[in-house]
């Protein structure tokens, strides 16, 4: 079906560690993906990707990677957009 996005607000975001069942989100230039899925994959291995967890990721990428395609690479695992914390719920 049409994936549908979600609003994500700092707080949310935050919650999203990888850790007590829920998967790892990062965001990436004001998006945010589900980065779970492709830590197995992640060249640089999962602790370094795991860095990222809950957070943006933005500035560690770029530290160390500022060639590789992130959106095009995680295309398939993008959850929604940050909003700021007091965004107006629907
Ligand atoms: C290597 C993808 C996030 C640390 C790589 C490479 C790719 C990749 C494709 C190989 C690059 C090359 O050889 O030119 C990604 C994607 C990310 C991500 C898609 C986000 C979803 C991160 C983060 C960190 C990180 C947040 C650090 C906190 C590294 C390191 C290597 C690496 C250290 C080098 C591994 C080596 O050459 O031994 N990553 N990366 N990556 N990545 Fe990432």
């Amino acid at each position: 079906g049409v994936p549908t996005f979600q609003r994500v607000t700092p707080s949310h975001l935050k919650t999203m560690t990888g850790r007590k069942g829920k998967p790892a989100w990062s965001s990436w230039q004001g998006k945010v993906y589900n980065i779970t899925p492709y830590l197995p994959f992640h060249p640089g291995g999962e602790a370094e990707l795991m860095k990222a967890a809950g957070r943006d990721g933005t500035k560690l990428f770029m530290d160390v990677h500022p060639w590789v395609n992130w959106e095009n690479m995680l295309g398939s695992c993008l959850v929604g957009v940050m909003v700021p914390e007091d965004f107006a719920k629907e």
